[in-house]
């Protein structure tokens, strides 16, 4: 499978990234084990976790995905040929990531994360290590909650009361990166001005310099290509796009209100984020559009974010082999010129309905 640099680091990460956020809760830790031995096989040198996982977060199943990738790197042995990218979560009311507190991005919380992440993952390092969510109460799209919520001014001491600095933040980051328990550092859910932002406070010294970000990117989001797309193309911090099929609202088994049994949707209805108004009649659309090219539409909204040129790698999702199995063969899709004016005449016509 092809490989492409991550940011301006000397890795070189396969076009697709194996999710792993399903293992521990939807699917079991032999599942994990399987999926991870299918996409290595297949070229895959890219796994995606964060101390959060499994989804839906809980403090009973917490960090269960990291131990299941753990136990299958010791078993194989095989550390040194998985680039392996973790996160610590942002901000956070939940005490269990502690033990005994609210998370926030300060030294003594990232460092009790990062170390908790080393033990469940048996290894001595992580290869990238990202800020899930930003800290500052800015809207992003997992949190509903957010949307509307106006950016806070700067006081005089040149953050709004409460927030961690970012260089104070960044600071830690590079600590991290001298004790060796991270090789590069990473944002996810951020936005223009805090990735423009860490990577000013780099500059100064203060830190690492951002490697990538790890956003949503698919058919009904594209927000990334509004202002992050030149950001990143211009400083060389690599887009790491999640939830290609939308958490499979692009796959079409929800079309029409249908609700499998068994699927992600119908087991934890999180599917709030892709029922927004209007997004069942557009998902609809580029589900019939990936028909007309003879596609599967799962296979068809995953070829898009596998080959789309502002991505660096395509984290995939799935809960089943057979699913796997698409997703990793959307490497080889060749994805034409006709195709992408298809899509982008839906896109001009309704933009982006699950921001
Ligand atoms: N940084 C972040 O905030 C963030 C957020 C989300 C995800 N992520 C990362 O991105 C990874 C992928 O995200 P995602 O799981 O949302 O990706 P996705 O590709 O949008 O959704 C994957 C889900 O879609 C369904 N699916 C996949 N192929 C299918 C097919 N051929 N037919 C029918 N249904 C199919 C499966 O769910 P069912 O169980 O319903 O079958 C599968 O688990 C995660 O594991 C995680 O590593 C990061």
């Amino acid at each position: 499978m092809h490989k492409r640099r991550l940011g301006q680091t000397d890795l070189f990460v396969s076009k697709i990234c194996l999710g792993s956020m399903t293992w521990g809760q939807q699917n079991t830790e032999a599942d994990g084990h399987a999926q991870m031995d299918l996409a290595v096989a297949r070229g895959v040198n890219f796994i995606d976790t964060a101390e959060l996982y499994p989804i839906p977060p809980k403090a009973e199943t917490q960090g269960r995905t990291e131990t299941i990738i753990g136990n299958w790197m010791k078993a194989k042995r095989n550390r040194s040929q998985v680039i392996l990218a973790s996160k610590v979560v942002g901000r956070t009311a939940n005490t269990w990531f502690r033990g005994d507190r609210p998370s926030k991005l300060v030294r003594a919380d990232v460092f009790d994360a990062v170390d908790k992440s080393l033990a469940r993952l048996n290894t001595d390092y992580i290869d990238l290590y990202q800020i899930h969510w930003p800290e500052r109460d800015v809207p992003w799209g997992a949190n509903p909650n957010r949307i509307g919520a106006v950016p806070r001014r700067s006081d005089a001491a040149g953050v709004p009361e409460g927030e961690t600095p970012i260089a104070e933040t960044l600071a830690v980051f590079g600590e991290l990166v001298k004790a060796g328990k991270i090789r590069h550092f990473g944002l996810s859910n951020e936005n223009s001005w805090g990735v423009m932002r860490f990577i000013a406070e780099a500059d100064k010294g203060l830190g690492p310099r951002v490697a990538s970000l790890q956003n949503a990117y698919n058919f009904v989001n594209r927000t990334f290509e509004v202002n992050l797309a030149e950001v990143c193309e211009r400083e060389q911090v690599s887009l790491l796009a999640y939830s290609p099929l939308a958490q499979g609202y692009l796959t079409g088994k929800y079309d029409h209100g249908a609700r499998p049994q068994g699927s992600r949707s119908q087991l934890f209805n999180r599917g709030q984020r892709y029922e927004t108004p209007n997004a069942a009649e557009v998902q609809l659309e580029y589900n019939r559009l990936a028909r007309t090219f003879g596609m599967e539409p799962a296979l068809f909204a995953n070829a898009y974010v596998s080959n789309r040129p502002l991505v660096t790698s395509n984290i995939i999702g799935a809960t089943t082999i057979s699913q796997l199995e698409m997703a990793l063969s959307s490497a080889d899709v060749v994805w034409t010129g006709e195709m992408q004016k298809a899509v982008d005449a839906i896109h001009q016509r309704v933009g982006n309905p699950c921001p």
